[in-house]
């Protein structure tokens, strides 16, 4: 038998793209192909993009440059694209860098295996469509290798929505949900192989609404089926729309006991008139609205949110508000960024800010965000707290996992052990993580 080929990948971007990576490396597998953690000894080198803004996708034209020296020494090593920069520039990757032999969109991830194949045969390969068939039904055959306690699960992809900054609509096409009898099956599958936490990903997962053994199902339908999981202990689910927080789903907050108190709702924005020229179809008093009514059927519930500053025609008084709806949430975490241009959008053609007012909001909001942060966090010392123990911690004899809220806790205690769910009291609160005890 034939030694094994070797597989890097390099996974940019959001949560998606880290469960595709899994799926691709599965379908790799098919072809003899197992990952290896560096280029050097790789024979085949994949880059799993991000396009979402400027920067990500240059990212991938710097990392590519890199391969040179490598692909010289080694003229069978084929390099590939998959991702939203695939999905979004196409063939004009090729033309770029011609180093690149494959190039394969996120819709089209099931036929990697026969481009993989084809590159061998010392052509270009390039799939950019957005094919009828279910790539998911294509990709399920899958190794039953053992995993770590936690893990993604995709159930929803694409966005009808159409934020006006947004490349998403484009990258990854019209939203759709697969199956929930498939997710289901997927679910059990995964806590079989060792999962005890899962993440139901989305890119407005909240939309979710796919066929069940007794008909369509919402997000919180699919959240009780799995809720009924034995093995599974916690759900979670990435990233929601507040205009598709339906009733059901903010009754699961209040009622579901394995769907943890953590909310990542994005809202972008505090000014009305910025909303509006987004296109996020909801104002800041809407959104606030909804926020109290989670809390209402969840008090200890986090929140985490985005937030852009600079979007076109953003003023002052504009930024503030803002900073108004910041100071009214209070957000556990919080993730933000300078609007970056992206070619095809709407808001690309209008009136922009200029770069040096974006860095002084960004500033600006930040230090609001860590402050919030920082205060969340202090406020868990003294309190007890559930942790999912994911690995063994950077210190000798530590181990780290999440509690209920996303926290990273650390405990120094040989009875903490991988997969364990333990009660842990809260003594420290560092930087970037909460140090606990066993209670
Ligand atoms: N609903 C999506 C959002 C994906 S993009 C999801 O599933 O996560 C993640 C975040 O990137 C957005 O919420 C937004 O805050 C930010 N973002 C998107 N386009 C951007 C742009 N052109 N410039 C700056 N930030 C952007
Ligand atoms: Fe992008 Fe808006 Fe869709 Fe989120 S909801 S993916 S920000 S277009
Ligand atoms: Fe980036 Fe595509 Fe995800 S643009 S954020 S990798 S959906």
């Amino acid at each position: 038998m034939s030694a094994p080929k070797k597989l890097y990948i390099k996974t940019y971007g959001c949560q998606m793209n880290v469960y595709d990576s899994e799926r691709m490396v599965e379908a790799l597998g098919g072809q003899g192909y197992v990952e290896t953690k560096t280029p050097d000894d790789a024979d085949m080198i994949l880059l799993n993009t991000c396009h979402i803004r400027e920067k990500a996708a240059e990212k991938v034209y710097s990392e590519l440059g890199r391969y040179k020296g490598l692909k010289a020494e080694k003229p069978d090593l084929k390099i590939g694209v998959a991702g939203c920069v695939a999905q979004a520039e196409g063939e004009e990757i090729m033309r770029r860098q011609p180093l690149v032999d494959l190039v394969v969109g996120p819709q089209s991830y099931h036929r990697l295996p026969e481009m993989e194949a084809k590159t061998r045969a010392g052509a270009k390969a390039l799939d950019t469509d957005f094919p009828e068939e279910d790539k998911f039904e294509h990709l399920k055959k899958r190794p039953k290798a053992a995993r770590g306690p936690t893990a993604f699960l995709t159930v929803q992809e694409g966005c009808d929505k159409f934020c006006a900054f947004c490349v998403v609509p484009y990258t990854r096409g019209a939203e759709v949900s697969r199956p929930a009898t498939q997710i289901l099956t997927e679910a059990r599958d995964l806590v079989e192989r060792g999962v005890r936490e899962i993440t139901l990903l989305g890119q407005n997962v909240n939309a979710y609404h796919g066929a069940g053994p007794n008909g369509d199902m919402s997000l919180a339908d699919l959240i009780w089926a799995l809720n009924d999981v034995d093995g599974l202990e916690r759900i979670r689910f990435t990233t929601s729309h507040p205009n598709d927080m339906a009733d059901d789903l903010i009754a699961a907050h209040a009622e579901c006991g394995k769907l943890m108190p953590y909310l990542h709702l994005p809202v972008q924005a505090g000014s009305d008139k910025i909303l509006k020229r987004m296109n996020r179809s909801h104002t800041a008093e809407q959104y606030l609205k909804l926020i109290e009514r989670l809390r209402e059927a969840r008090p200890d519930l986090h929140l985490s949110g985005d937030f852009i500053v600079g979007f076109p025609e953003e003023t002052e008084e504009d930024f503030q508000a803002t900073m108004d709806l910041i100071r009214a949430v209070h957000y556990g975490t919080a993730y933000s960024f300078k609007y970056s241009t992206r070619p095809g959008t709407p808001a690309a053609e209008r009136d922009q800010v200029p770069e040096d007012e974006k860095d002084d909001r960004l500033q600006r909001l930040q230090a609001l965000l860590s402050q919030q942060q920082r205060e969340t966090q202090d406020a868990m010392v003294g309190r007890e707290v559930k942790v999912l123990f994911e690995k063994p911690g950077r210190l000798e004899g530590q181990m780290v996992g999440k509690s209920e809220y996303l926290h990273a806790v650390h405990v120094a205690d040989a009875a903490a052990q991988k997969g364990d769910i333990a009660r842990v009291r809260i003594v420290e609160s560092g930087p970037n993580s909460l140090k606990g005890v066993l209670a």
